[in-house]
């Protein structure tokens, strides 16, 4: 056999080893592109365990500030956070109390870990109707856009006099970005900005998250606004172009695993941060199949943030963050 016969190019070179491999790394996580979910809920006096989704707890106020303190010191860049109040009712009132527990909790992490990283706030109505739902209902129960819009703008200027550093509006409303950001612009917080929800998939990897946040609709479903999986082809950058002219700051993508593509074509299309959101039923498949011993627990949670890192995220919301910071 000649020498000629070899390979000349031998892709193998660039990965003998491990200083050679990190060398040539082409995807890197950073602590300060993650963000970390966090649910508080009132009236608890100790953090509840949620059952579907291991490590992850509803906090009270104080075990909520303790652990927005361990976030900040291991360097994740935001936490975004979710409130579960004593009482319900139909227009979500909490919403935009002052003193609902989302705005109790606001000023509590922003007392505490505010310089250190970015404070969040999902902007929607579900986790404070009774009904579930995201927003406002017919009487006919048809979710009324226009009606939810005054709600989700009241909801956004509250979260911002209570110290949001940034809202998330994830009804996927149409429309929604504008009011909340001409909301925010006449209350003064102009220079708050909107990570928007912008593609938000009808997706069933949302049900650990409906027991964290107690907000499973009573009846129907979502389909109705969050996007069908299997919808109209480019259906995701039409909603990305219409938040942008509605002035979002940053888009989200969201489930991530399963829309890898999608963050990647969002990703090539516009000129500001992306995010994706790797949410419950992602998270909770990983521990679940670790827990039986059938995968490698840290080699599938780091491979699952890297494909998506890889599909174009800038930003990463995880129920890991902490644990993945805390590794870098
Ligand atoms: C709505 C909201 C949901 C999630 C984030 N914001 C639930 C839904 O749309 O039903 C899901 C996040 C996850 O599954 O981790 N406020």
């Amino acid at each position: 056999m000649s020498a000629a016969q070899f390979p000349v190019a031998r892709p193998r070179r660039l990965r003998r080893g491990p200083a050679m491999r990190r060398l040539v790394q082409g995807t890197r996580l950073h602590a300060a592109d993650l963000i970390l979910p966090m649910f508080v809920k009132e009236g608890l006096t100790e953090p509840q365990p949620v059952a579907s989704m291991p490590g992850v707890f509803q906090h009270t106020r104080d075990s909520l500030r303790k652990a927005a303190h361990e976030a900040a010191e291991a360097g994740v860049g935001g936490l975004i956070l979710f409130g579960i109040p004593a009482v319900k009712d139909a227009r979500g009132s909490a919403g935009d109390d002052p003193d609902g527990i989302l705005q109790q909790a606001l000023r509590d992490v922003n007392a505490e870990v505010g310089d250190a990283l970015v404070v969040m706030a999902d902007t929607c109505l579900d986790e404070v109707t009774d009904h579930g739902h995201c927003g406002i209902l017919t009487p006919s129960g048809d979710v009324d856009n226009d009606a939810t819009l005054e709600r989700y703008a009241s909801v956004a200027v509250a979260q911002a006099e209570a110290g949001a550093h940034m809202v998330a509006p994830s009804g996927m409303m149409d429309g929604q970005v504008g009011a909340i950001r001409t909301a925010l612009d006449a209350a003064g917080h102009s220079g708050v900005p909107i990570l928007a929800y912008s593609i938000k998939y009808s997706s069933a990897l949302y049900g650990p998250f409906r027991e964290a946040a107690e907000c499973a609709p009573q009846f129907g479903d979502r389909s109705t606004h969050q996007q069908d999986p299997a919808g109209p082809q480019d259906e995701a950058l039409r909603e990305v172009r219409l938040d942008l002219a509605e002035g979002a700051d940053a888009v989200m993508v969201k489930p991530a695993g399963a829309y890898l593509d999608v963050i990647t074509h969002v990703r090539a299309e516009v000129d500001v941060p992306v995010a994706a959101y790797q949410v419950s039923g992602e998270y909770a498949m990983i521990e679940a199949a670790a827990a039986n011993g059938w995968v490698d627990r840290d080699r599938m949670i780091h491979e699952s943030l890297i494909a998506i890192k890889r599909a174009g995220a800038d930003l990463i919301l995880t129920y890991w963050a902490v644990e993945v910071a805390r590794g870098l």
